[in-house]
């Protein structure tokens, strides 16, 4: 065995000791509500299907069409032959929901922020160092993507416009491009950054304001076209309310050209195939009806945030459909974890580097498939008093 092997070991053991170690749960799924593992059903409360779509009928059978009348594949990147005719009306579509003069479609929104960011920090393009302030909890494909281009991110405290304002001003006047890169709605916090102020902040010192706005588009915002309208970028995916995969850079003419000469995640990478662009087709043509099932998550979440808040949990900032119950310490989340498995309900711990250390939780997502009575369930089960006394030692 080689010696490295040994040390892969070493590293899975010590995450195991911390009550870190990750794993792989086999999953079975049939429909939006709930999920099966090991032969027992529970209700979903930890997936991003906001809207419910990746069960809904439109979606389905314009996957179907589509694989059938244009392959499973797109046989190449979009550089290449990839760039089938379906892009261009599906690029049009999201353009116009974004609001932005023109879209591109990337793979998936890990991708896009990995390699887009990647390509619009690149000093030997930007003719300077580009000066990048980024909310210190951004997703890990934000921070990868900066590491990737080689910018130093200068991180700013959450979801805090005044101390982006006095980073800013400590670097008034040196000429350099800036940056200002945030989530709209936090993925693990469920919280919505100051996004009316960053747009006032990135016109007085001249920044482009980047926002990845994956956890709004659809489920967010009028008619479900998220909470970007202050940015000049957006990044953004399919994979969560509108039920499929892929992602999405909204932008201008210019940039949309720029990433097609510069950006290695679409260069490189064979482009989406057909059938997966039939789901964000069809999940694009139904957004704009879905008002009832915004509403609906919306005021489902909410009522689980007061009864929580009652039952004397801490769900932190949470204004949306994301609602995390911050326990602390990673064994106090898996145990809450365990509980909720206990009685029937399906939501996973989240835990370090995802989230910062000392606040290890749970991560409710609420969608169009749960019930009132879903969330009578949940909150049920986090009652201490309905705890046997076993569980409650
Ligand atoms: C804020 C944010 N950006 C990007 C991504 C990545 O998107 P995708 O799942 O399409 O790779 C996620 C989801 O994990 C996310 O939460």
């Amino acid at each position: 065995m080689p010696g490295s092997e040994r040390s892969y070991g070493a590293y899975l053991e010590a995450r195991r000791r911390d009550g870190l170690r990750r794993g792989l749960t086999g999953i079975e799924a049939r429909d939006a509500r709930t999920i099966r593992i090991g032969g027992e059903a529970y209700v979903n409360f930890a997936s991003n299907d906001y809207l419910a779509l990746r069960f809904h009928p439109a979606l389905i059978n314009r996957a179907e069409a589509w694989a059938e009348e244009h392959g499973v594949g797109s046989g190449a990147s979009r550089l290449v032959t990839g760039n089938l005719d379906l892009f261009a009306g599906i690029e049009s579509k999201v353009a116009a929901l974004k609001q932005k003069p023109a879209a591109l479609i990337m793979a998936s929104g890990f991708q896009a922020n990995a390699s887009v960011l990647q390509a619009l920090f690149d000093r030997s393009v930007l003719g300077a160092e580009p000066l990048v302030f980024s909310d210190r909890l951004n997703h890990a494909s934000i921070h990868f993507g900066c590491a990737a281009s080689g910018a130093r991110e200068i991180r700013y405290r959450h979801g805090d416009a005044p101390h982006l304002g006095v980073l800013l001003s400590q670097y008034q006047g040196d000429g350099r491009p800036r940056f200002i890169l945030t989530e709209s709605v936090f993925s693990m916090d469920g919280d919505v950054a100051p996004l009316a102020e960053m747009g006032r902040l990135a016109r007085e010192h001249d920044a482009m304001l980047i926002v990845d706005d994956a956890h709004a588009t659809g489920i967010l915002g009028e008619a479900g076209r998220g909470l970007s309208g202050e940015a000049d970028v957006v990044i953004g995916t399919f994979s969560k309310a509108l039920g499929g995969f892929g992602a999405y850079v909204a932008c201008s003419e210019t940039l949309r050209e720029y990433l097609i000469n510069r950006c290695i995640g679409l260069i490189y990478s064979t482009a989406l195939p057909p059938p997966v662009l039939g789901a964000i087709d069809a999940a694009l043509d139904l957004v704009p009806s879905l008002d009832a099932e915004r509403a609906h998550v919306a005021s489902l979440a909410k009522r689980f945030r007061l009864g929580a808040r009652v039952l004397g949990y801490d769900t932190g900032a949470s204004t949306t459909q994301i609602v995390p119950l911050i326990a602390g310490s990673n064994h106090a989340a898996l145990s809450l974890s365990k509980r909720l498995r206990d009685a029937g309900i399906f939501a996973t711990a989240i835990r370090p580097p995802t989230v910062p250390a000392g606040t290890a939780r749970l991560r409710l997502a609420f969608t169009a498939a749960h019930t009132e009575a879903d969330i009578e369930g949940l909150l049920t089960a986090l009652d201490d008093r309905a705890l046997p006394r076993s569980a409650t030692a």
